[in-house]
């Protein structure tokens, strides 16, 4: 069963505009993938032979078991995806061994600047770059839709051979040979089975997609580039942004898994299938810039969840993005406790572009806009003053499709506004384009994000501005407007602030786990591009010219940051569990500006972030390498909360790989999960929750606690003082949380700190009261 593809975000993201093939119809194949928990039985030969067994069994044959199997998974876990009917799948899911069965469902995808805005470069004194020699010793999986490997950012100069413990391969197909991989690409995989399954059989003869780990829509060159790309001087998008474009792990590996195709489509049976091999190959940091949109399927039936606990299990580190829902609550998605799920911020880079009016007053809009040439008078009109016949008003305004009189446009730039029915400057701009004519002024809310308009002759204003240019426009008779090339700023906007599109917490699946965890860049990042996915770039004698480089909106891009990031801790602290890694981003993420105000997130209106915009905060490289005390977990503690949220506890046991049992008290470990963070979704009277902290730095260190309250709560932490030494490496405190008000509230947010003079290690703290389960009578 297919559940509609969603693509991240309100607006047309570039994605939207490369990824999304609407043509496509859903087929209703019936993969399922049939989910056996922790590998039990031997070798993966013997697993695998038992899948093959339990499949005969069930379809009476081994022809027809060989026919609808698609993957064995036999690494990382047990389990496999094939071709069932539904009253197939009821059986299997009733024999021994089965945790359960779920159909397979397609997921959607979701810099120059953006590293030495966060600090991670050669510069900054025993700093993370120089200190994790800029991440050698790490392999990252990248699981996107593959990599362009000639680009520059993956050159191998200065790279070391792969580790021997490396198992991975160098998977041949369509223009991809072992040559393409080097010591920079250490490995690549691609996967189709469970797509085809879906969507039917990939037509790759038109060269939009390629059979094999080449990248044809150019989001996993992006990604890929920006976690790991080696330096490329003097790269630019179209002279914009120009400078060294670079990862920001160097040094690190990369190791591809290309699970999404050019579609922006990616089946969770291939997924499943990226995660047994990843693990099974060798790498340390897994990373995906994808997901699937509320309802949040649970910890047990959602394969993300599922493949991400086995490879956190293995010690990998699993980073995703959140998605690009927001500014909506409760849109987050990618929960699960083990994972870390990013969020998407602002830099200090900017593109304006200055709009001159005919009475010589001059504005400022954003965009990417080198190609077309406005840089001259042109008449102006305002979209609902040429509405075609017929065309309602509103929609002309807001220059939606077919609404515009090609008579009237012609020759003109058309000022459009936002509406509540067309969202899209994108859709403006093609209908401008359209009616022939010559550049549109699109206004809308404020927000940063300009990296769709790339490509078409449009500036995005505020409202405010927007308005001024409407005002001018009435009340002039014949309007006329210049619109100068745009140019890159750095350091003249305030940031990092949340942006827009980026999805917020709480998690609507398990609100007392918080989400997002962390803020990276994401907003107008430049990496590489696939050339392949860049047909419609001219230059000036109207030759074709492959694009390198891209700018990219979205939280598929700040993912790879944090991914890094991690690369970077990983090799300074090869022997860190996730979770530490986790912690120490954590505690240690800022909540400020570059002028130590708080930080905002961009929204409507503008309101000053909260932990479900950002989690801990702005991923803060250079301080997460010294946390002091981390927050550290094991498998077993991930078991116990999962009795919490109420899982059966034969399908824990298995899942786990041990025997699992749920005690009476398990619903105490949903509020005890020691992680960095504690969210209170429905605190009545009173509550304690503890906690456990290990000190990572100086062996004699004492900490005092401090509490900024949450509103409507006071706050105790016993003991206050924690004293460490060469024999006391941890300590467990309680956290206890009272209401101070008789009113359901809303929710409100603290922090706690750990002190030692030197250390700030900080937890957010995020409680809602209620007066009780439902809104009874007293
Ligand atoms: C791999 O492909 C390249 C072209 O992309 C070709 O030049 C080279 O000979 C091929 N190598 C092998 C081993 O097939
Ligand atoms: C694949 O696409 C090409 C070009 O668009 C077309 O000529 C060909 O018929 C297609 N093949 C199949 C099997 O659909
Ligand atoms: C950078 O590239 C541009 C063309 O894209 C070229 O004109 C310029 O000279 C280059 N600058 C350097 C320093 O290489
Ligand atoms: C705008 O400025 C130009 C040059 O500075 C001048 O020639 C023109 O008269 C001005 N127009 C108006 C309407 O002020
Ligand atoms: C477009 O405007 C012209 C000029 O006002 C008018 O003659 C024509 O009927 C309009 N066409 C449509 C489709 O609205
Ligand atoms: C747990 O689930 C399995 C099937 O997944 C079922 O057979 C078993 O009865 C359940 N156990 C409990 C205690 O609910
Ligand atoms: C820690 O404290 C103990 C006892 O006070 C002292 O002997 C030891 O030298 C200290 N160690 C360090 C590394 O400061
Ligand atoms: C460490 O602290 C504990 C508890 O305060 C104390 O009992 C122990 O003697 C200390 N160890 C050293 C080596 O100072």
């Amino acid at each position: 069963m297919a559940t509609h593809p969603w693509i991240y975000g309100f607006f047309s993201y570039a994605l939207l505009q490369c990824l999304f093939v609407p043509a496509l119809a859903f087929s209703t194949s019936n993969v399922h993938i049939v989910y056996m928990g922790a590998r039990q039985h031997g070798g993966p030969e013997l697993v695998s032979e038992l899948h093959h067994d339990i499949l005969s069994d069930v379809l009476g044959s081994k022809q027809a078991a060989k026919e609808s199997i698609l993957y064995s998974y036999k690494h990382g876990f047990s389990g496999f995806a094939a071709v069932l009917t539904q009253s197939q799948a009821k059986l299997i899911a009733d024999f021994p061994g089965v945790v359960n069965v779920v159909p397979n469902i397609i997921f959607s995808l979701h810099t120059t600047r953006s590293w030495d805005f966060l600090q991670v470069n050669p510069f900054v004194r025993d700093g993370i770059f120089t200190k994790s020699r800029s991440g050698s010793g790490t392999i990252i999986g990248v699981m996107d839709t593959g990599i362009w490997p000639e680009s520059k950012s993956f050159i191998d100069d200065f790279m070391e051979k792969p580790p021997s413990h490396w198992r991975g391969i160098c998977q041949e197909g369509q223009k991809f040979n072992l040559s393409h991989c080097n010591r920079k690409i250490i490995g690549a995989r691609w996967y189709l089975k469970g797509y085809e399954a879906e969507f039917g059989k990939l037509n790759a003869s038109d060269g939009v997609e390629f059979l094999s780990p080449r990248d044809a829509s150019g989001h996993g060159t992006h990604t890929s580039s920006t976690a790991a790309g080696f330096p490329v001087e003097n790269a630019s998008f179209m002279g914009l942004a120009r400078g060294f474009a670079r990862g920001g792990a160097p040094s690190a590996w990369l190791a591809i898994y290309k699970v999404c195709w050019a579609t922006g489509d990616c089946s969770s049976a291939d997924l499943l299938a990226a995660f047994d091999d990843a693990i099974f190959d060798g790498v340390n940091v897994l990373s995906a810039s994808l997901g699937s949109p509320p309802p949040l399927a649970s910890y047990v039936d959602d394969i993300l969840a599922i493949g991400s606990f086995h490879a956190m299990d293995k010690g990998i580190s699993v980073v995703f993005s959140a998605g690009n829902s927001g500014p909506y609550p409760q849109t987050v998605t990618n929960t699960a406790p083990w994972i870390l799920t990013v969020a998407a911020s602002t830099v200090d880079r900017s593109f304006p572009t200055i709009i001159t009016l005919g009475n010589n007053q001059t504005l400022a809009g954003q965009a990417l806009f080198t190609r077309m040439d406005l840089n001259k008078f042109y008449p102006l009109v305002y979209g609902e003053d040429i509405a075609s016949i017929g065309a309602d008003e509103t929609s002309a305004g807001s220059c939606d499709s077919g609404t515009l009189n090609g008579t009237l446009a012609r020759g003109k730039v058309v000022l459009c506004f936002q509406s509540r029915s067309q969202r899209s400057d994108f859709v403006a701009a093609r209908t401008v384009l359209s009616v022939k004519g010559v550049g549109a002024i699109f206004a809308q809310s404020p927000n940063k994000d300009v990296s769709s308009s790339w490509n078409l002759p449009y500036v995005r204003v505020d409202f405010t501005t927007g308005t001024t240019i409407l005002t001018y426009t009435e009340t002039t008779r014949n309007p006329v407007v210049k619109v100068s090339p745009t140019k890159t700023t750095l350091g003249q906007e305030i940031s990092p602030e949340v942006a827009f599109f980026s999805s917020r917490g709480p998690s609507s699946i398990s609100p007392s786990v918080l989400k997002p965890d962390i803020t990276a860049p994401g907003v107008n990042i430049l990496a590489s591009w696939s050339p392949a996915a860049s047909p419609v770039r001219l230059d000036t004698t109207g030759r074709k010219l492959p694009l390198q480089f891209k700018i990219e909106s979205g939280t598929s891009m700040s993912c790879p940051h944090v991914t890094a990031v991690v690369a970077l801790l990983k090799s300074i602290y090869p022997n860190w569990s996730p979770a530490a890694i986790k912690s120490a981003l954590i505690t240690t993420a800022s909540l400020e500006d570059q002028y130590s105000q708080s930080m905002v997130a961009e929204g409507a209106p503008y309101k000053l972030a909260d932990p479900f915009d950002y989690g801990g905060g702005h991923v803060n490289p250079n301080k997460a390498i010294y946390p002091g005390l981390i927050f550290d977990l094991r498998t077993s503690d991930y078991a116990h909360f999962l009795c919490s949220m109420g899982y059966n506890n034969t399908a824990i046991s298995l899942v786990v790989g041990s025997s699992n049992k749920c005690s009476t008290k398990s619903t105490q470990f949903l509020k005890n999960l020691n992680l960095p963070s504690i969210a209170i979704p429905d605190l009545k009277q009173s509550l304690t929750v503890t906690r456990t902290v290990t000190n990572v730095g100086p062996m004699n260190s004492t900490y005092k606690a401090r509490v900024q309250t949450p509103f409507g709560v006071s706050v105790r932490v016993k003991p206050p003082v924690l004293v460490f030494n060469s024999t006391v490496k941890k300590h467990k405190f309680k956290i206890s949380f009272c209401t101070l008000i008789r009113t359901h509230g809303r929710y409100s947010f603290g922090n706690l700190f750990w002190e030692d003079g030197s250390h700030v290690v900080r937890i957010p703290l995020v409680v809602q009261t209620v007066i009780s389960d439902n809104f009874s009578e007293t």
